[in-house]
């Protein structure tokens, strides 16, 4: 028997330390905890198996810093995951030696997503990164050294105290490291954090710039020949044919099912989401006797997955083939965002215009029924 996810998210959590924006499920410091972490990766991943498509498609290592998680510990869980056409692990800078890059070539990673953030010194430090702008150049050699032909950027936007002059720098900083593809998100603080608390000034004061930074993003690397083929993702045309985008996220964007395993790590199948417990010692405790993880399970209703499926196809640069999707549009609202030159009604099809994909998610709500 074999299941129906072809796509598959392992989240490992350690890093050096805690970034103070950062919003996902990490834990800081080394805790000696990696073997016993990757063992009870691989038992849920046992456990799942029948879940899982007999030709995965893609695998993603994400964190947290994979390549924080001891060398050996990483190298014996990407042997025991299933091949997959392209497998990426998330690395951060600072973690990429010469060593580690000819490591993972070898254990079949095919793709890096490399965590850059900022170039500028002084804003690395808001952010709390670890990494310096020589650590992340330092990184890029290692891994085309290794033989990577296949390596993503990260950048992040809206940055405290990040001016349009520094902005543009950062693209010409990242542009000039010759990246397949480049991920520019606007920062998001949550309320209430210490971040949010530290530095809520200066994001209240640029908030209004956000739009013009994420334009000059747009223009700035459209100009410079990437395709902008989702809202916050570009990748360059290749010369011989391939196709850059990032198979594994485009996987999420066009709502195929996955599997993600590890602490807070998020599945979808059929009309079911789950997410495992964010809690280490529970998630370790659960495996070791043999059995899955405390998870949250939400059943999807009828119809919620069709939306989702309508909201993130949107992000797409490609229409979106309407199939199966039209009750979850509202004609009224299509007929309205056409009339102000925010959308495409081609029949069969939807996309939105480049204005359209600008305002994003204003316009998918007027869309969506
Ligand atoms: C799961 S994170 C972890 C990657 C890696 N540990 C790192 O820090 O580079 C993946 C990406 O999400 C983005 N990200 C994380 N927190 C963010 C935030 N609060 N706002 C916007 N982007 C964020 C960053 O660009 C980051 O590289
Ligand atoms: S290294 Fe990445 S995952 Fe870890 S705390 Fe910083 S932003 Fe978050």
């Amino acid at each position: 028997m074999t299941g129906s996810a072809r796509h598959l998210y392992v989240h490992l959590p350690f890093c050096a330390q805690r970034c103070g924006y950062c919003d996902f499920v990490t834990i800081a410091g080394r805790r000696g905890q990696d073997t016993a972490y990757v063992d009870a990766l691989l038992q849920e991943l046992e456990l799942q198996r029948a879940l899982l498509h007999d030709q995965v498609e893609t695998v993603f290592l994400g964190g947290g810093t994979p390549t924080f998680t001891m060398l050996p510990d990483l190298l014996r869980l990407l042997e025991a995951l299933p091949a997959a056409a392209e497998t990426t692990v998330e690395a951060n800078p600072e973690t990429v030696t010469r060593e580690l890059a000819r490591a993972l070539r070898s254990a079949g990673v095919t793709r890096i997503s490399l965590g850059a953030q900022t170039f500028r010194p002084r804003l690395l430090k808001v952010l709390e990164r670890v990494a310096q702008p020589e650590d992340i150049r330092r990184a890029m050699h290692h891994l085309r050294d290794a033989g990577f032909d296949n390596v993503s950027l990260d950048l992040i936007y809206g940055i405290p105290g990040q001016s349009a002059a520094d902005l543009e720098a950062d693209l010409g900083d990242a542009l000039a490291l010759e990246p397949e593809h480049l991920s520019c998100y606007e920062l998001e603080a949550k309320p209430g954090t210490r971040f949010t608390h530290a530095w809520g000034a200066e994001l209240a004061e640029q908030a209004d710039a956000m739009e013009d930074y994420f334009e000059r993003v747009v223009a700035r690397l459209t100009g410079c020949g990437y395709r902008w083929y989702e809202t916050a993702n570009f990748c360059r045309a290749d010369e011989n044919g391939r196709d850059l985008r990032a198979r594994h996220n485009l996987a999420y964007w066009l709502g195929r099912d996955y599997l993600g395993v590890g602490i807070g790590a998020v599945s979808t199948i059929d009309d079911r989401r789950w997410r495992n417990t964010p809690r280490l010692a529970r998630y370790l405790q659960s495996l070791a006797a043999g059995r899955l993880p405390e998870r949250e399970t939400e059943p999807l209703a009828p119809g919620v997955r069709a939306r989702e499926k309508v909201m993130l196809g949107l992000r797409l640069d490609e229409p979106l083939a309407l199939g199966g999707l039209r009750s979850a549009i509202d004609a009224d609202g299509v007929a309205r965002a056409e009339r102000l030159g925010l959308a495409v009604d081609g029949g069969e099809t939807l996309a939105l215009t480049k204005r359209g994909r600008f305002l994003g998610g204003a316009v998918t709500a007027e869309i969506i029924a």
